[in-house]
């Protein structure tokens, strides 16, 4: 499936209703060094959104911003209209059950087998039987395409595609309005990477989600998402359609989405930045 390329270029105007997420001058420095400075991004409901930019430039610093888990400087984040950052307890309880995030490098806890991997949000947010989590637990299973007897396995006796796929069950478990995955295809063949995207376009149809994907795969961009937001000079340089990112003039818009590199870059990224959780 191609991303629809009618949609009319004025991306940043859509109607508060269809927004799920609105950053709007957000700012964060570590130690006085600026990572992300003033920037924006809106996401629409409903959409599969690519995230984009070089390695190291902050695609999971935005991530753990908007989920809480960086302090910005400056900024403010809404997500479902709401400002999380500030919210009261029970608001903010509420917001985590409609997100379900697949970090870089959180796969899953080792210790811990599918079926149990995917009951720990139950476990943190619901009030549910053993028996009911089981249930449940099960079907989220089937839902991501894994066979009925990955619930006992242990992370280490699955492929990576296993993995990731186990993985987006456990963010899924809550049955949330919106997945953050970041690199969720990266460590995977180019036939794994293939299916996990058509897994994402699928779900999206029956589900209804919202998808924030920050990806480095070029394929991914092309074939899963519907628009794409490029991260560079610590700002959104661009968000649109892929046909907007194809003619852009932006120099390094220009050089990732037509440079011979542009796969090069893909590979860049596996290794990733050392702050990621585990969670
Ligand atoms: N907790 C942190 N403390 C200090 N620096 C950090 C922290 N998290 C990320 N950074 C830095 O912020 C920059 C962006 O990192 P990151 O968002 O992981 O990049 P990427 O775009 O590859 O996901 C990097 O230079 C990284 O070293
Ligand atoms: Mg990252």
């Amino acid at each position: 499936m191609q991303p629809s390329d009618t949609e009319d270029s004025t991306a940043r105007q859509a109607p508060d209703q269809d927004v799920v997420i609105r950053a709007k001058g957000v700012t964060v420095a570590f130690d006085g060094r600026t990572v992300l400075e003033e920037l924006d991004l809106d996401v629409r409901r409903g959409e599969i959104l690519g995230f984009v930019g070089a390695s190291g430039t902050g695609k999971s610093v935005l991530l753990r911003t908007i989920l809480g888990l960086n302090r910005k400087q400056a900024g403010t984040i809404e997500i479902f209209g709401i400002d999380y950052e500030n919210a009261h307890d029970e608001e903010r309880l509420a917001v985590e059950q409609r997100w379900g995030v697949l970090f870089q490098h959180g796969a899953l806890f080792s210790s811990l087998t599918v079926l149990e991997n995917i009951q720990v949000p139950m476990r943190e947010y619901l009030d549910l039987s053993p028996r009911l989590m089981r249930d449940l637990a099960r079907l989220k299973i089937e839902l991501v395409g894994l066979q009925p007897d990955a619930a006992d396995k242990y992370p280490s006796e699955l492929s990576g595609g296993m993995i990731k796929r186990a993985a987006l069950a456990r963010a899924l478990a809550l049955d949330p309005d919106i997945v953050f995955l970041d690199e969720p295809t990266s460590g995977l063949d180019p036939i794994g990477a293939a299916e996990f995207d058509e897994l994402i376009r699928t779900l999206r149809e029956t589900l209804g989600l919202t998808v924030y994907m920050v990806t480095h795969d070029l394929d991914s961009l092309y074939q899963a998402c519907d628009r794409i937001a490029v991260l560079g000079r610590k700002k959104v340089l661009i968000e649109g359609p892929l046909q907007m990112m194809l003619d852009s003039d932006d120099p390094w818009v220009r050089s990732y989405f037509h440079g011979k590199r542009a796969r090069a870059i893909v590979t860049d990224d596996t290794a990733g930045a050392p702050y990621e959780e585990s969670h």
